[in-house]
């Protein structure tokens, strides 16, 4: 996208080091941020205005993550298929406000009707019937209240989170637990279908987690007391176009780290190109915003203790896309609904590897909107195999009708590892503690949604206090 010549015109300077490719280009920045999601797009920005030099390491061509969008044939209206809308949390809009995106679009919602079924049989669930308005209201406003009680200790980030001594119950105890102690299973499904559903097994994991993947920002926004809020165009994706076209070519696109070495005094990264060229870049911080799973930080010459903290988190991993198939009914809806949640047991809920939903029908021509969940080991391939023995088994069940037709993928957006968490039992030893404890160690500091939490305007507001830390001194 951006011409080579542009990355050589960069100062070489003296290495301490050796160079291992004399050959390749060589860059030096104040900063090389490494992922060019919601975290690291606004960070690049953020210390560009800063008076810092940075350069933006992207394995995608494309900036934006978990922003998908794909531009129906029929009417070219945009469609956002991974982040729906930036949820509402202290300045919200400085950052689209910065490049100039505006904020006052809405989000559009087609009346739909709801099918309950079980995928694993392709059966309906008819019996089952979601909670009450007012019951869903009052438990999400009870939710609500208890997120506010915690948010101090985990948002923007755990920069306040307690020593493992005085964390308290709630956030350590099973999310079933939770819901239980304080009655707010009529708030589930709710929360279920925004994005609770992500973290896969999330009735057993430690509370806090559900509150990192769905806390205030969402629970403001069902209860209507925040706003979700979308640009004019209705597409996501313009802030990270803005935020290319600022940044030119401070992006290295199509390119993942090859190698590093961190040091006390300055950070060096090799970086690979898909299209074979070799860049070094000598800096004097190292910003990781991508999830750090061990596959990701593998090339990043981590040391025993960083192997054993990311090495303890695990993960489901999330994809969502358009569905085309003949048989899926225009205005419906399908819910993946295991039996023992009829008649209203709003405690249990299907297992991973899953299509939580089908629906509902977007853009002119005929596509669904899904969003499913495997384990750490699935892949984008076993995932469609899952989807479409759905889609076969509700049609062979008489759910839907029988028309021969065939599961097609318009999009797919493989969004691979997300929702970390750790033990109950590990929070208190002290992870979260061992975890910060990483910020600024060998020049290298970590955004994104491990350090703080999914939503994109909390990583915005997680980086407004973690950048000024990472440039003190620059
Ligand atoms: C289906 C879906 C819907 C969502 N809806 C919303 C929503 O409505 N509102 C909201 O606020 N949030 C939403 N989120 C969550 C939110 O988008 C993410 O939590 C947020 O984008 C995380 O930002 P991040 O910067 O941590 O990571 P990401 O956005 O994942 O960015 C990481 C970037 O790094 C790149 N990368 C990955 N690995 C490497 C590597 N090894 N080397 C170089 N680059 C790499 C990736 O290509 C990506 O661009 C949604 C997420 C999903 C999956
Ligand atoms: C290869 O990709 C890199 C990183 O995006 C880019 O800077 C460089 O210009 C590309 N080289 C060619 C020859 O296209
Ligand atoms: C956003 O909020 C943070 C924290 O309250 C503050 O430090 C920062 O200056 C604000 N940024 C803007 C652009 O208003
Ligand atoms: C939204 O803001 C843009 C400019 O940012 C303006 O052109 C447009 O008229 C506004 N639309 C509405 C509905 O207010
Ligand atoms: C629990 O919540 C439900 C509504 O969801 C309500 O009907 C019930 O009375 C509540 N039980 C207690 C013990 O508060
Ligand atoms: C809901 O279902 C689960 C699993 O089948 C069961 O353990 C639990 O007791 C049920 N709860 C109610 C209120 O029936
Ligand atoms: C239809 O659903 C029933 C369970 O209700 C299941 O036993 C059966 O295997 C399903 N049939 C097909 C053809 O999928
Ligand atoms: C599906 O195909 C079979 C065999 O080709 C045919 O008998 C049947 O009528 C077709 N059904 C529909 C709904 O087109």
């Amino acid at each position: 996208m951006f011409g080579r010549k542009n990355l050589v015109r960069a100062y070489v300077w003296v290495l301490p080091w050796s160079l291992s490719q004399a050959s390749a280009t060589v860059l030096s920045r104040d900063v090389v941020i490494v992922g060019g999601g919601a975290s690291g797009a606004h960070a690049a920005v953020w210390l560009r205005d800063h008076g810092k030099t940075i350069a933006l390491i992207e394995k995608q061509n494309t900036l934006g993550g978990h922003t998908a969008v794909y531009k129906d044939p029929l009417t070219g209206h945009p469609l956002n298929i991974g982040v729906q809308a930036w949820m509402e949390y202290l300045n919200t809009t400085s950052f689209p406000t910065r490049m100039g995106v505006s904020t006052n679009g809405s989000m559009a919602f087609a009346p739909v009707t709801t099918k309950y079924v079980d995928f694993r049989t392709g059966s309906p669930v008819p019996n089952y019937i979601p909670p009450a308005a007012a019951d869903n209201t009052a438990a999400l406003k009870k939710y609500l209240e208890l997120c506010e009680k915690y948010a101090d200790l985990l948002i923007p980030g755990f920069f306040n989170f307690p020593s493992p001594s005085m964390i308290p119950e709630d956030l350590t105890i099973s999310f079933g637990e939770f819901v239980a102690k304080y009655n707010l299973s009529a708030a589930v499904p709710k929360l279920y279908d925004a994005t609770v559903m992500g973290v896969g097994d999330f009735m057993s994991v430690p509370t806090m987690y559900v509150m990192q993947a769905s806390g205030v920002p969402m629970a403001r926004g069902l209860l209507g007391l925040g706003r979700a809020i979308v640009p004019a165009s209705g597409n996501l994706h313009e802030l990270y176009e803005r935020v290319a076209d600022l940044l030119g070519p401070d992006v290295l696109y199509s390119s993942t780290v090859s190698s590093s070495t961190r040091k006390d005094d300055g950070v060096t990264v090799t970086v690979h190109s898909v299209n074979g060229s070799e860049t070094q870049i000598a800096a004097k911080r190292l910003l990781i915003a991508i999830e750090p799973t061990m596959t990701n930080m593998a090339p990043l010459d981590m040391d025993s203790n960083e192997e054993q903290i990311f090495g303890t988190m695990k993960y489901t991993t999330v994809y969502a896309g358009l569905i085309k198939h003949p048989s899926l009914e225009k205005g419906t809806a399908y819910v993946n609904t295991v039996p023992a949640a009829a008649p209203s047991n709003y405690s249990v809920y299907p297992s991973i590897a899953q299509v939580g939903k089908i629906g509902q029908q977007v853009g002119a021509n005929g596509l669904f909107v899904f969003t499913a969940v495997g384990t750490d080991g699935d892949t984008p391939e076993s995932m469609k195999r899952v989807i479409e023995k759905t889609i076969d088994s509700m049609v062979a069940n008489g759910t839907i009708p029988d028309t021969n037709g065939t599961t097609n993928f318009p999009i797919f957006a493989d969004h691979g590892m997300m929702h970390s968490r750790v033990s109950a039992e590990e929070l208190k030893s002290g992870f979260i503690q061992r975890q910060l404890a990483l910020q600024g160690k060998r020049n290298t500091w970590y955004t994104g949604a491990v350090f703080s939490t999914g939503y994109s305007t909390v990583l915005w507001a997680y980086n407004e206090v973690l950048l000024p830390k990472l440039i003190e001194g620059l």
